[in-house]
């Protein structure tokens, strides 16, 4: 992550600095004469382009699509250059899953550029019904955008068996483990679990604590829940053993 951000110099500010020193540019750029700008990901792409940097869209896109993905760039910006290849390979694999869109957020008259105020270019934000934005902290390969994007869709596990509690705690480092009252469409508490397994991804995505939920009294039980809205975090090396000594309940205002 340190050294993603090292690599990406499309600071902003270093580009105010260069337009103060050359008047006519700055006047090229920021003016309504300016050239009209054209589309950044070519046509045929999966990626939606928006080069005007206008925001309407994507809030409507974003009442009809689950889950978006939108990268904000500066077309100038040689970072923005680069992750756009990886950025339309990642949209290409999730066509059928997934609406990626690209948002010129540098073009001066657009509502991007004059609402948001990056410090670098691209910024990335999947964006889920209704919800805040979870940024992309990652080295932004098309690999690690896919997975990204499929944690965020899919942040909680389902943990039907005692097996299942092991393999999982054995492949991740940090597990919750959450016990909710799955009859109900919307199971108290469930929400505020939901949106903090995706708040986890976000903060750390190469090494999450990883959301899990059981499906069985007998499960929750063993693990000490014998109510529901209760959790526990288990952080350990494996055995059901071990998870049975460590855990710790936690419960669900
Ligand atoms: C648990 O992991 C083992 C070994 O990888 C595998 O054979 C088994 O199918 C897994 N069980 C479940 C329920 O995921
Ligand atoms: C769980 O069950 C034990 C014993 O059956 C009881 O003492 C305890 O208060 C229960 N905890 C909750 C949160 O219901
Ligand atoms: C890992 O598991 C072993 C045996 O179950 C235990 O002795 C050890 O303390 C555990 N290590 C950590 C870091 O929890």
């Amino acid at each position: 992550m340190a050294r993603y951000s090292r690599i990406c110099v499309c600071t902003t500010g270093l580009i105010l600095s260069l337009l103060a020193l050359l008047p006519s540019l700055r006047q090229a750029t920021l003016t309504s004469h300016a050239k009209p700008p054209r589309r950044f990901f070519p046509a045929g792409s999966a990626v939606i382009d928006f080069p005007y940097g206008n925001m309407n869209p994507i809030v409507d896109l974003l009442q009809k699509e689950e889950i978006l993905f939108v990268m904000y760039y500066a077309p100038w910006c040689a970072q923005s250059v680069s992750v756009r290849e990886e950025f339309q390979k990642a949209a290409k694999y999730l066509i059928d899953k997934v609406k990626f869109v690209g948002v010129n957020c540098w073009w001066p008259e657009g509502s991007c550029r004059n609402t948001y105020k990056f410090l670098k270019y691209p910024e990335l934000y999947v964006y889920h019904t209704n919800l805040d934005g979870f940024r992309f902290n990652g080295i932004p390969t098309a690999d690690e955008l896919v997975r990204f994007v499929e944690d965020i869709l899919y942040p909680i596990t389902l943990l039907h068996s005692v097996e299942s509690i092991n393999n999982f705690s054995a492949l991740h480092d940090n597990v919750v483990i959450g016990n909710f009252d799955l009859s109900t469409p919307t199971p108290p508490g469930y929400k505020t679990y939901y949106i903090s397994a995706m708040r986890m991804i976000e903060w750390n995505h190469l090494q999450p604590v990883k959301f899990s939920i059981v499906n069985k009294p007998l499960l929750s039980q063993l693990l000490g829940m014998n109510d529901t809205k209760q959790f526990v975090i288990l952080n350990l090396n494996g055995s059901f053993v071990s998870i049975c000594v460590q855990k710790k309940i936690f419960i669900l205002k």
